[in-house]
């Protein structure tokens, strides 16, 4: 077998993907969220260590990295059929690496790597050891580590950014999850939950300001329960809002955004210190799951619709600009008509902004699979979802309407998908707004007076200032 592993010594630091340099080359496809849209960069950071570039072109690639998700089904099912277009591509050209990392290598394992397109599967948890895993690899035998830690955080790497805009990055501040929602796959694929020193999370956003970025988001399953404690000093800690805090301070000119927030954990502190930040964007994304008490019990919410309602009304007090966004699971085990119609009464009642909507998919091993069974039949659940989705419809465009005529700073991404004679970019409440170009450039803060919406977008003018 080629070994193109050996002697590499170059070694690539960048916070933009290094390109057009001799050496072998990697392809990386990402599926599932944004952490895994930020693990794909921390993966690609430790590769460039060792010498590798990235490409964009899959017909170049020495190696194939695919990240995973698992969190419904019909996500590990494309997966499924990458494989098989892989398969394929290593007829043509049979020294190909192809690797899977990410959730889907975690919870099937040697299930992935016996197929005859996989020489590489690493759980999310084993980055660091991907070069070593190559050149094992490059010595002859199909190569893999799924091995959960109770201590990573990839504090110290840098991720090298390959998103298109150079504007808004990604910055993780916690690793895995100790919910245990009964639905989800996550902990399982992601391990127990660690929070990241503060420190390098600062610095991580002060080096993406010095090189342009305007905006970061930052990233955790459950940011709420962000908790560092000093090792040296355990009378130190710092908490989700302290973090925020110290990120906002990095400069005004920096939006800071954070997902996802856990309705039984997010504090009101949190909600006072955006107040207080102007660049802390005026949005919170807020799964419920379910209007429903009896499912959100059955889920292991931790929250009753009363309690999600009373959070939802001080976020409003407090800032009644603040948008609203969600998670809503149709079709849960047992879920009855009129669980349902309390998950489009709950949604009328907040009048979110935005909703991600999914139906049920039963993940193996998770304690619903394990004790519910999945009895809401798939027509009833797609019934329902449909009812959702044509709701949530409505809800973004009533939410959008009352945008009309009112002053957002947007910060500029790129064109608009239609023209490029107008740019588009989002307004603190995370809506994306377009307007006449003008002067204006990528990276830019513009002044946009709201002239028409449509369920999704928001069009207007610039203003003065
Ligand atoms: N089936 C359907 N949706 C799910 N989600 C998580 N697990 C499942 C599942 N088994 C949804 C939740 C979560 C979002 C990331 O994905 O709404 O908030
Ligand atoms: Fe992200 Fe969850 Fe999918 Fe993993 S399973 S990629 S954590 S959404």
């Amino acid at each position: 077998m080629r070994n193109i592993f050996e002697n590499m010594q170059t070694k690539y630091n960048s916070v933009r993907p290094v390109t057009g340099v001799a050496g072998p080359k990697v392809f990386i496809e990402t599926y599932g969220c944004q952490m895994n849209v930020n693990d794909s960069e921390v993966v690609l950071s430790v590769l460039q260590q060792h010498g590798w570039s990235l490409t964009e072109e899959i017909s170049e690639a020495d190696l194939i990295f695919i990240n995973t998700c698992s969190i419904r089904d019909n996500a590990e099912q494309r997966i499924w059929g990458r494989l098989d277009v892989f398969k394929q591509m290593r007829k043509r050209r049979p020294s190909l690496i192809v690797g899977i990392l990410g959730c889907m290598a975690e919870r099937l394992k040697e299930e992935l790597l016996s197929h005859t397109a996989v020489d590489i599967v690493a759980g999310p948890d084993s980055y660091r050891d991907l070069p070593m895993l190559l050149r094992e690899f490059g010595a002859g035998s199909k190569q893999i580590n799924v091995l959960l830690s109770h201590e990573e955080t990839y504090a110290d790497i840098s991720p090298v950014r390959m998103d298109k805009n150079g504007v808004s990055a990604f910055i993780s501040i916690m690793r895995g999850c100790n919910n245990m929602c009964t639905y989800c796959v996550v902990p399982y694929v992601r391990g127990a939950e660690r929070s990241r020193e503060p420190e390098s999370i600062v610095r991580e956003a002060k080096e993406l300001f010095a090189n342009g970025y305007r905006e970061v988001t930052l990233l955790g399953q459950n940011v709420d329960s962000y908790h560092w404690v000093n090792p040296d000093n355990p009378t130190h800690t710092v908490n989700f809002a302290q973090l925020l805090e110290l990120v906002a301070l990095v400069n005004p000119l920096l939006r800071v955004r954070f997902s996802t927030s856990h309705p039984k954990d997010m504090e009101e502190s949190v909600i006072y210190t955006m107040a207080m930040y102007p660049n802390i964007c005026r949005h919170i994304h807020l799964p419920v799951q379910s209007g429903s008490n009896a499912m959100l019990s059955k889920m292991n919410r931790k929250y009753t619709r009363e309690e999600y309602l009373s959070k939802v009304a001080k976020i409003k007090e407090v800032i009644p600009e603040c948008s609203i966004t969600t998670d809503i699971i149709a079709g849960f085990c047992g879920e009855s008509e009129q669980d349902h119609q309390d998950t489009l009464s709950i949604m009328r009642m907040v009048g979110y902004d935005m909703a991600f909507m999914f139906q049920y998919s039963e993940r193996p091993n998770t304690k619903a699979a394990r004790h519910f069974p999945d009895d809401v039949p798939d027509e009833i659940k797609s019934a329902r979802l449909n009812e959702i989705i044509e709701l949530q419809q409505e809800l973004s465009l009533a939410q959008n309407q009352k945008d009309l005529g009112k002053v957002f700073e947007v910060l500029v991404e790129g064109y608009s998908k239609k023209s490029k004679e107008e740019l588009q970019g989002r307004s603190s409440q995370n809506k994306v707004c377009v307007f006449p170009a003008g002067n204006h450039k990528v990276g830019d803060y513009v002044k946009v007076r709201i002239t028409s919406c449509t369920s999704a977008t928001l069009k207007g003018v610039e203003v003065e200032d």
